[in-house]
């Protein structure tokens, strides 16, 4: 059989998201049942760029089924400092642990990855591409938030051009029905011309505005994400984009009642501390959830394997 990887959110059908969040329920209703589920496997986690939830949750996830857990967290750890190709630090690792989890900061070396490795390939976010695995996590928090997928208005605020999580979960959530999206960021950080063409062509209808305020009352998950300073030529332009939005409790005046805030984290300023508060502020839940959805996704990917 194929050995199957996760690079792009479009690898996973909707039933097999579907079913991985129903895992990923019944790991929080019965943790003990996992608690044995990957005796004797390995997970090597390899991070080419700075991660804390994504490296440490599915760390967390491999030890909470009883596996182990292998790896780097900067590239100058690595034999690649010293000029040892991404293809060959594969194939070795591929031989040290039975599933990958890989972050780097070029678009597309998941694929050179796959085509070097035995065993299972999880795509940890590559450069300002793609973030599945968080498009699992927020996908998961959003049906445990309000119990569907279907039906829902979502606000997309800020660097809607670099922000690889925004790019995976708009892919993912186009799959539902009737999905509408806000996109709001300044003209600098607009979402790429690719996925509005994707959203033209499947008929799905958005909104580009700058004005954080003016749709607020019409949406229902209002994903915030932060300025990518990682991804921009020049410092200039950062520093005059980096404040753009700042959510407020002022902000959200308008807001419905039961509106979800999220955020894949980390947060720098665009959402004031006074928002913590808020009940419908849930992107810590949403970091913890990773966790679960993480366990959900290694057992099937192993499972396959
Ligand atoms: N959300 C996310 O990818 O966070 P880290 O960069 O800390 O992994």
């Amino acid at each position: 059989m194929k050995t199957k990887h996760l690079i792009d959110i479009k690898d996973f059908s909707k039933k097999e998201i579907d079913n991985l969040i129903k895992v990923a329920n019944d790991i929080i209703e019965n943790r003990e049942k996992y608690s044995h589920k990957c005796d004797g496997k390995i997970l090597a986690t390899l991070f080419f760029e700075p991660s804390t939830r994504t490296r440490l949750s599915f760390e967390s996830a491999m030890l909470r089924l009883g596996g182990k857990v292998l790896g780097f967290s900067e590239s100058s750890s690595s034999s690649t400092a010293k000029g040892e190709t991404l293809g060959d630090t594969i194939r070795v690792v591929g031989g040290y642990a039975d599933i990958i989890a890989m972050r780097h900061p070029k678009e597309g070396a998941p694929t050179v990855a796959i085509k070097n490795s035995i065993v299972p390939i999880i795509n940890a976010g590559d450069g300002g591409h793609n973030h599945p695995t968080q498009t699992l996590t927020d996908l998961f928090t959003i049906n445990r938030e309000k119990k569907r997928l279907d039906n829902l208005t979502i606000g997309l605020c800020g660097d809607l051009k670099f922000g690889r999580t925004v790019h995976s979960l708009i892919t993912a959530m186009m799959r539902y029905k009737n999905i509408k999206f806000v996109l709001i960021s300044p003209k600098e950080l607009k979402l790429p011309d690719y996925l509005k063409e994707l959203l033209d062509n499947q008929k799905i209808e958005y909104i580009e505005t700058n004005n954080i305020e003016e749709y607020m009352k019409d949406i229902d998950i209002l994903y915030m994400t932060r300025v990518q300073k990682e991804r921009f030529f020049n410092e200039e332009d950062y520093l005059r984009l980096k404040d753009y939005y700042i959510l407020t409790k002022e902000k959200l005046k308008t807001a419905k009642k039961d509106l979800t805030i999220l955020h894949p984290l980390p947060r720098v300023t665009e959402i004031a501390k006074e928002v913590d508060n808020d009940k419908r502020a849930k992107y810590f839940e949403q970091a913890y959830n990773g966790v679960y959805i993480r366990m959900a996704l290694i057992l099937k990917l192993l499972e396959e394997k």
